[in-house]
């Protein structure tokens, strides 16, 4: 879900299914050349945005705690803010393009840093500055993940590659609890595999 969501923030919507969120569909923008920040850059939406922005020639600035630092600008972040010790929209300027993991009340911040004509793509609710996104020329778009074999056909190609990572770690089955527990300590990095022998 965390790879479909990020392909269809970023890459592809691919259905036509009604938007929950806004009376249009959600449209992706161009990557390429563009300045794109992830907010919760090491969550399960996050690293793969980081990673998909990349693919496509972005410019891409990560935003998480700074124990993620490493492992972000090894899934190809360029640069790379610490929330705990800076708030992100006070230290960049000029984005094309954020996508906001985390979101809730708090996202209408990312449409300072952003340049007049960029975007902001809530992943979750709570998005209430309009008024202020329509001042600043800014297009605010969010979409409801969908499945599709056709895109996760597409995210395999890439993870078969190389070129896209996800795991933060690996437990088999019988150690289920143990990966529930590694999940309950946060600060996760990508997503967790139980194997199957
Ligand atoms: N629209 C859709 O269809 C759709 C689909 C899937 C998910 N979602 C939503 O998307 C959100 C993210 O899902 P996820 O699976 O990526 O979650 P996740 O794996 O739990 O990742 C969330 C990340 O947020 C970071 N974070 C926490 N506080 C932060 C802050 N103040 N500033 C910046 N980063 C912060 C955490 O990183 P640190 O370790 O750095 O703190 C964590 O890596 C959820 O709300 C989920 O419900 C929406």
């Amino acid at each position: 879900m965390s790879g479909l969501t990020a392909w269809q923030y970023l890459i592809e919507l691919g259905h036509a299914e009604p938007n929950p969120f806004q009376p249009g569909p959600h449209r992706p923008v161009p990557l390429r050349g563009q300045r794109v920040l992830v907010n919760g850059a090491a969550g399960g939406v996050g690293h793969l945005a980081v990673q998909l922005a990349k693919w496509q020639g972005a410019h891409v600035i990560a935003v998480a705690s700074g124990t993620h630092e490493a492992l972000l600008r090894t899934l190809g972040a360029d640069e790379f803010i610490d929330y705990t010790k800076t708030p992100a929209e006070d230290v960049v300027q000029d984005v094309d393009l954020v996508l906001d993991t985390l979101s809730g009340p708090t996202t209408g911040r990312f449409l300072r840093p952003l340049r007049r004509g960029g975007a902001l793509f809530p992943v979750f609710l709570g998005f209430a500055d309009a008024e202020e996104a329509a001042q600043r020329g800014i297009t605010v778009s969010m979409a409801q993940v969908r499945s599709s074999g056709a895109q996760l056909a597409a995210l395999g190609r890439l993870l078969a590659a190389g070129t896209v990572r996800v795991i933060d770690s690996t437990f088999p089955l019988a150690e289920a609890r143990q990966a529930h527990e590694r999940v309950a300590r946060g600060h996760i990095q990508g997503k967790i595999v139980l194997t199957v022998a």
